[in-house]
């Protein structure tokens, strides 16, 4: 099917880009995803919320700072500024949009502690429930508005560019041959296809999110950013389910403890903030008690225990559903692949270096994570860069939707993730061996040749994608010679001043240093 209009074509039906079409209306606005809208999408799964300077004694100067101190030296200051100052405006726009964050007595906004943020600065929704309600309420407001078009049950896997410049994108639906190809041309493309947890055989992300926006993007040429950097988070509930359910660092924040089997809190020789270390430090101690064998369990009894059901309603969920009582057993835990800092470089505004190309969400690298993003600073920064984007694109000549334009959505049945190939299962366990928490070079060559193979022997070009994001993270994590943040080499154990900078790179120039790499 061929359709050429003047509609933004939007990838992607998580927060980044619902909020993004929401925001170019009355614009003409096609969203293209694989599920349902907010389906499929790690926002919707998000349990602490999103950090804004919105408290009592909290300021944007303090946000930034704490954005910059666990990014580990390499945020863009300019940008995590940007970020933070417009997150009260954000919030308000969601509360315009009916998500119903949690207030106190006297109306004001909630807000919470997590690690690594000094002040109170999380707004939340009932508890753990902030990404499932912002995404009902997105998608409740989407059906209403009538300039937004959903194309759901079509994988986009291929960015059309003519003349250096991205013109549209073809996706594949359900159906059979050639009905089944859909080849879309609108005036601008915004990509919000999301993460690459899935690329991990342990991850708390959805099984969309395995890397193809980010693949996609890099193959038609895009400048990519940070693409070594991967965030574990510590702990994500170890009852061999994947996706793996997430237990919320907010425990943690509550003053659950880690304890190993014989009972000791293993945290506390570790670091002074025991388990409100940096997350990535966290991670480690917890992987060094599975690999010897000892266990790592979040032990909430004490300090949660009878409140349990009613303060983190969706863990609760998850443990009952596991055969776990959280109010008196503590919880099995191991670190999982959470989010990318990693993707498609764009600017202030999430313009790409494509021209007709704009980007938000995880999918990007806008500079705001560093080496290791903030807790709570994901959702924030999916709707400041879409709307920033919605802004930026009301310079463009754009065009006004029909009056029935939302009656042309369709749903072509859900893509359901299907059942891993042994490609795509070699492939993770691959990334999670010698890619994951713990890196070496011996290891990460082995699994570059291993990506290379795969690629040599793939037909598809939504594996190809898959590969191209392994092959970036593989390439500069090798090339990356010190430890920093999400990126820790057994081989390279410090931080090294050299490497105090972010890394950017083509497909092509990573290609380019592959066989040096590989060179015995
Ligand atoms: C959590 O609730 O622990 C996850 C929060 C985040 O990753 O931002």
């Amino acid at each position: 099917m061929n359709k050429t209009d003047n509609s933004v074509l939007i990838i992607g039906g998580g927060l980044a880009g619902l909020f993004c079409a929401l925001k170019l209306a009355p614009k003409a606005v096609t969203v293209i995803t694989a599920a349902p809208i907010g389906r499929g999408a790690s926002s919707a799964w998000a349990q602490a919320g999103i950090a804004a300077a919105v408290g009592p004694g909290d300021t944007i100067e303090k946000h930034v700072a704490d954005t910059i101190a666990a990014g580990d030296g390499i945020v863009d200051e300019a940008v995590a500024r940007m970020m933070a100052s417009q997150a009260s405006d954000r919030i308000h726009d969601l509360l315009d949009y009916g998500v119903p964050f949690d207030r106190d007595l006297e109306g004001r906004l909630q807000v919470s502690r997590e690690a690594a943020h000094s002040e109170s600065r999380i707004v939340r929704v009932r508890g753990d429930m902030a990404g499932r309600a912002i995404m009902q309420a997105l998608v409740e407001t989407v059906k209403k508005t009538p300039s937004i078009r959903v194309l759901g049950g079509y994988v986009v896997e291929r960015l059309l560019v003519e003349d250096g410049r991205v013109v549209g994108l073809q996706a594949l639906g359900n159906g059979e041959g050639e009905e089944n190809i859909l080849t879309l041309r609108g005036s601008q493309v915004v990509i919000a296809a999301g993460g690459i947890g899935h690329l991990y055989e342990v991850t708390t992300n959805p099984a969309e999110a395995r890397g193809g926006g980010v693949g996609m993007a890099a193959r038609a040429g895009a400048r990519m950013a940070d693409l070594e950097f991967v965030q574990f988070h510590p702990t994500a509930i170890n009852v061999g389910k994947d996706p793996a359910p997430l237990a919320t660092e907010a425990l943690r924040g509550h003053g659950a403890t880690l304890l190993n089997k014989d009972g000791e809190r293993f945290m506390l020789p570790i670091h002074p903030d025991a388990e409100l270390a940096p997350r990535d430090v966290v991670a480690r101690g917890i992987f060094a008690e599975v690999q010897a064998g000892r266990g790592a369990f979040l032990d909430c009894t004490r300090a949660v225990g009878e409140t349990f059901a009613e303060e983190f309603p969706t863990v609760y969920g998850y443990c009952r559903e596991a055969g776990i009582d959280p109010v008196t057993q503590p919880i099995p835990v191991i670190p999982a692949a959470h989010y990318f800092m990693g993707g498609i470089w764009t600017d202030l505004d999430g313009r790409t270096s494509l021209p007709g190309l704009w980007a938000c969400g995880e999918v990007t690298s806008t500079g705001a994570h560093g080496a290791n993003r903030l807790a709570s600073n994901s959702l924030l920064e999916a709707v400041v860069f879409s709307a920033r984007i919605a802004d930026a694109l009301g310079g463009e000549d754009l065009w006004d939707a029909p009056a029935d334009w939302s009656e042309g959505s369709m749903e072509s049945g859900r893509q359901k993730p299907r059942p891993d190939s042994d490609q795509m299962k070699l492939l993770r366990h691959t990334m999670s061996s010698d890619l994951g928490v713990l890196r070496n070079k011996a290891g990460m060559r082995e699994a570059l040749r291993t990506i290379l193979r795969l690629e040599r022997e793939a037909d598809t070009e939504r594996f190809l994608n898959v590969l191209a994001a392994a092959k970036l993270i593989a390439v500069c994590a090798l090339n990356r010679t010190e430890s920093r943040g999400g990126h820790f080499r057994t081989d390279f154990p410090a931080e090294d001043e050299a490497w105090r900078r972010r890394t950017f790179t083509t497909l092509d120039q990573a290609e380019k240093t592959i066989p040096a790499l590989l060179e015995e």
